[in-house]
């Protein structure tokens, strides 16, 4: 089945065409007769595989005009409701011959009519339908009667991506309401390389390339992959068929019935099936999936449970489907229990896909991933890469129920599906890898992390109001995903553990196979609390509004009144800076806000500040020793940042410094964190807060560390092209070289998977601020690996970007030239993408140059789900970033292009390009990118926007804070 010739792919291409007609009853012959008349477009879409859209014959006409806008000028995108869809039969044969990638379809949609219409809007994205084949027949006892489409009758609004079937004037044929009817029709389209609808995907086996095709849907892209009512809460039954090769397998959400072989006698056409999957559970369009490809298949030991569950990945990655099937099953087991309702679906599959744009997706009973997301080699893989597994299966796993059985109404509340993922992912994970203490990593992961950029005035609500595809695609942020999982981990813990699963279950079962917003959520578990007598001071809904519909969080002041043991609160919304805009803003910044405190962690106190006390203080009494801290926000289950007076700051810092263990392992990780971001936003004494950071001389736990390290790390992006930087280093030195000596450089056997993950914390650290133990044994290791590539017993995996990056850093050509062949090399992604940050250490600027240029060569190696990663790696070195945002200004047709609107590649870019800028050049400049690109920024817009806010926010710093830093450390040093 070579193709050679240009002549052979035009026979080839009617081969498979005649293959298309003669499936005898099951596509109608029509699509062949137009193909073979020579029409222009769909023999056009036949031939090129290469990426560029199927050029279906827009026409602006009917469908454009109906559609109104709403008073923000927004055009609706929504779909008319006069026909819904019930349940679709998908037939599909995706081409997987290089020079004709294409696909060939035929769906047939059973529809119920709810109001009287001439026409049937539905979507189609790059698709051209045979106009021919498209039939509307009405069901019944007898033989149907078949309405007449209009001569003219099917028209693609391309903007809208609409597909509009007009009955006949002519005949006054019309729908009826009540009534239903069955439309049909045959299609083609392309199978291109953009990682979105049903597109196909690459790889070597034994030097031999292999085609795969594979969908990603969510959230708008299943109406490229065949005409569909593409709105999450038009949900149906999908029957599917999918045509493959006999080498190859197909999958799809639901298990395999029967096959059957394709009735063609042709030359060089033989051996293709035709399998029947059995009909599915009802679900939205944005969780179908189709795949075809020659995958081993991993069977899991599932006990006894009811379902079956697989892993399958590209044969020469067997090995490392092992982990993933192990935890596969248990999680999905504990989800069961979780939510008290069954996996309703015969089968579980799980497949790692070699490109894929997101991390994962969880279509239902077959769940798509990146390899570095699912795969894991014991030998090769660290344990973050380990983390990183658990993780996202547990996410996906956990969107079972929530997403796929109960689905958001629209886009609007994506934020609910993301956010509940995000955070079942932690008691999914707890329950397989207890040892990488899950619920203590929440905070600095997801809470933490997002407040950085939930505190810029640019943030914006969790629930935002979403037309159109590219505002869809806009919202899959760390807003949606980390605040979403953060308020949700507040909320079950005002209520209890046992409200909050009870409320849930009854929502989930009440709206089960069907649709909700936000508010069912919030009724349900208000009705629980009420069952079960939980003090509430106001309703769900009224508590959770605030903190969904307005953007940011409030920063809590706590004044001790120490001669008669009151606490004074206020509330106010942090900021990291202010500007005119914020002062604009008419939202009162007010939060219904849980707040608890402990003066010794045995006892917890709670109380709540109301969204109404404008200005007003709220007093309480706490009877404790004027000599004794108070610590609010116990582990730091609210998501709000605390101040204190002075004088309780420093009795916490006095606490730290001589028996740290007395405070939660969370706390002192909030400390860390609340302290020093609370000194960049200018409402307390950076004096303070290092001095805080003296104690972590003592610290052997993880988390704090990572908050610590997280926190500083903005300082040392601040600083490290100063001249106080030399003195900053060696503060870091002196905090981190005692844990380095204390972990030291090597693993030891059976030992916890934290104090793993704090030894590549502390020697990554250890190594870039100069301590020349930690440098000389990296050279030192990389050197002996240069030796002897294929012994992988010399660099512990955890060490292994590490001792890359500093051996590239400190050295030369030749040990980024290692890295690049070892990345070629190896068949495990997580090593790959490992080689490929370490090498943006380098610091010779023709070696980034060279970087940043692979990264858009198709032929470099680099795949494009990497692309955008290799620009961003390259930013954060302190030498690359200026490089990489010349690179972006000088290639931005190109990286258009690479790049398609769909998931966050383009935010991620400018991001990291701008994360640390902090002169006014560059602040001027990046603003004048904004102005000159802004045609080509949807999909980027918000995420420039941010970038910009944080530009400032850094140049402010370095007015204000820099040299208060500096003072400081002259001082202590
Ligand atoms: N539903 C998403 C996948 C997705 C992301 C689809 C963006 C469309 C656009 C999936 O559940 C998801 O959230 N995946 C995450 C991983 C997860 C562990 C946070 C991802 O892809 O990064
Ligand atoms: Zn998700």
């Amino acid at each position: 089945m070579k193709t050679t010739s240009g002549g052979y792919v035009v026979s080839k291409c009617r081969a498979l065409l005649l293959l298309f007609a003669f499936i005898g009853s099951l596509i109608a012959v029509g699509v062949l007769v137009y193909f073979l008349a020579d029409r222009p477009y769909p023999a056009a879409a036949l031939t090129n595989g290469n990426g560029a859209a199927a050029s279906a014959s827009s026409s602006s006409g009917s469908g454009k005009k109906d559609q109104p806008h709403d008073m923000a000028g927004n055009k609706n995108v929504r779909l008319p409701r006069a026909v819904l869809p019930s349940r679709y039969d998908v037939r599909l044969f995706p081409v997987l011959e290089k020079g004709n990638f294409s696909i060939l379809g035929h769906v047939s949609i059973d529809l119920q009519c709810q109001m009287e219409t001439d026409r049937i809007v539905l979507h189609s994205a790059d698709i051209v339908v045979d106009p021919k084949s498209v039939k509307v027949f009405e069901q019944g006892n007898k033989p149907g009667k078949t309405l007449m489409v209009a001569s003219d009758g099917i028209h693609y609004d391309t903007d809208m991506e609409f597909l509009v079937i007009r009955l006949c004037p002519k005949h006054k044929d019309k729908l009826a309401k009540g009534a239903n009817y069955t439309l049909s029709m045959n299609y083609v389209g392309n199978l291109t390389d953009q990682l979105r609808g049903l597109y196909r995907s690459t790889y070597k086996e034994d030097g031999v390339e292999k085609y795969i095709a594979v969908s990603q849907m969510e959230p708008t892209d299943a109406r490229r992959a065949f005409p569909c009512f593409d709105e999450p809460n038009m949900k149906a039954t999908f029957t599917v068929t999918l045509g493959r090769h006999r080498d190859m397998t197909a999958l799809s959400n639901m298990p395999l019935i029967n096959t059957t072989q394709m009735q063609v006698t042709l030359e060089g056409m033989e051996g293709f099936y035709w399998d029947h999957f059995a009909p599915s559970v009802p679900m939205s369009t944005y969780l179908v999936a189709f795949i075809v490809a020659n995958f081993t298949q991993v069977e899991a030991d599932v006990g006894n449970a009811t379902w079956k569950f697989n892993i399958y990945a590209r044969p020469s990655a067997r090995n490392q489907a092992q982990y993933a099937s192990e935890i596969g099953p248990k999680i999905q087991a504990f989800f069961e229990d979780y939510f008290q309702i069954p996996f309703p679906l015969p089968k579980q599959d799980m497949i790692a896909i070699p490109d894929f744009a997101a991390g994962a997706m969880e279509n239902w009973g077959l769940i798509t991933y990146r390899e570095t997301a699912l795969l894991y080699d014991e030998k090769k893989s660290s344990v973050s890469n380990k983390e990183r597994v658990c993780e996202v299966v547990a996410h996906e796993l956990a969107h079972q129920w929530f997403g796929n059985l109960v689905t958001m109404d629209w886009w609007t509340d994506l934020w609910l599906n993301e956010g509940f993922a995000s955070y079942a992912e932690y008691l999914g994970s707890q329950h397989v890898e207890p040892g990488l203490k899950w619920l203590q990593q929440f905070v600095t992961r997801d809470l933490q992390d997002v407040m950085s950029l939930d505190a810029l005035e640019s943030s914006h609500p969790i629930s935002v109001v979403v037309h159109h595809p590219n505002e869809i695609n806009e919202i899959f942020d760390r807003i949606s995903y980390g605040k979403g999982a953060t308020i949700i981990r507040m909320l079950a813990a005002f209520l209890g553990e046992k409200t909050f699963r009870q409320g849930l279950t009854n929502y989930l079962k009440s709206r089960q196979y069907g649709n909700a917003v936000q508010d069912d959520l919030w009724d349900a578990l208000t009705k629980q609390a009420k069952v079960n007598k939980v003090p509430l001071p106001t309703g769900v809904k009224q508590i959770m509004d605030t903190w969904t519909l307005k953007m940011g969080f409030p920063v809590v002041t706590v004044t001790r009144e120490y001669e008669n043991s009151s606490v004074s609160l206020s509330q106010e919304r942090f900021l990291m800076q202010r500007s005119n805009a914020s002062s604009q803003d008419k939202t009162v910044y007010l939060w219904w806000v849980p707040l608890t405190y402990t003066t010794d962690f045995q006892t917890v106190g709670s109380t709540w500040l109301a969204d109404g006390q404008t200005g007003k203080k709220h007093e309480l009494s706490i009877p404790v020793d004027k000599n004794q801290w108070v610590i609010f926000n116990v582990d730091q289950m609210g998501y709000y940042r605390i101040n204190y007076d002075s004088k309780n700051w420093q009795m916490i810092g006095q606490q730290l410094m001589t028996n740290h263990s007395a405070i939660s392992v969370i706390n002192r990780a909030q400390i860390m964190d609340d302290s020093l971001n609370l000194a960049e936003a200018g409402l307390l004494d950076y004096e303070t807060a290092l001095n805080l950071t003296r104690y972590l001389e003592h610290e052997t736990d993880y988390v704090p560390w990572d908050a610590a390290l997280s926190s500083m790390g903005y300082i040392s992006s601040m600083m490290s092209r100063t001249s106080g930087y030399g003195l900053l280093k060696k503060h870091f030195r002196t905090i981190i070289t005692p844990l380095y000596n204390l972990v030291g450089f090597d693993q030891k056997v059976g030992e916890d998977l934290l104090m793993t993950k704090l030894r590549t914390n502390a020697v990554s650290w250890a190594c870039s601020m100069g301590n020349k133990d930690c440098i000389s044994r990296a050279v030192n290791s990389y050197a002996q690996w240069m030796a002897d590539p294929e012994n992988i017993d010399i660099i512990s995996p955890n060490l292994k970007g590490t001792v890359t990056c500093t051996a590239i850093r400190e050295g030369d050509e030749v040990e980024w030239e290692f890295a690049l062949n070892r990345y070629m090399a190896s068949n495990v992604a997580s090593e790959q993408a490992v080689l490929l940050s370490s090498m943006s250490c380098s610091e010779k600027p023709w070696i980034l140059a060279k970087m940043l240029e692979m990264s858009l060569d198709p032929n470099s190696g680099i795949r494009k789900q990497d692309a955008a990663r290799v620009i961003s790696q390259v930013a954060y070195n302190s030498l690359g970033r200026y490089m990489s945002f010349n690179f972006i200004r000088d290639k931005w047709t190109e990286l258009r292009k690479v790049f398609p609107s769909t998931f966050s590649s383009m935010s991620g870019i400018i991001k990291a390009v701008a994360t640390s800028f902090n002169t006014e050049l560059e602040l001027k400049e990046l603003i004048q990118f904004r102005e000159e690109k802004s045609e080509g920024l949807s999909g980027a817009e918000r995420a420039t926007q941010q970038s910009i806010d944080r530009a400032k926010n850094n140049l402010n710093w370095m007015r204000q804070n820099y040299q208060k830093v500096v003072d400081w450390l002259q001082r202590v040093y």
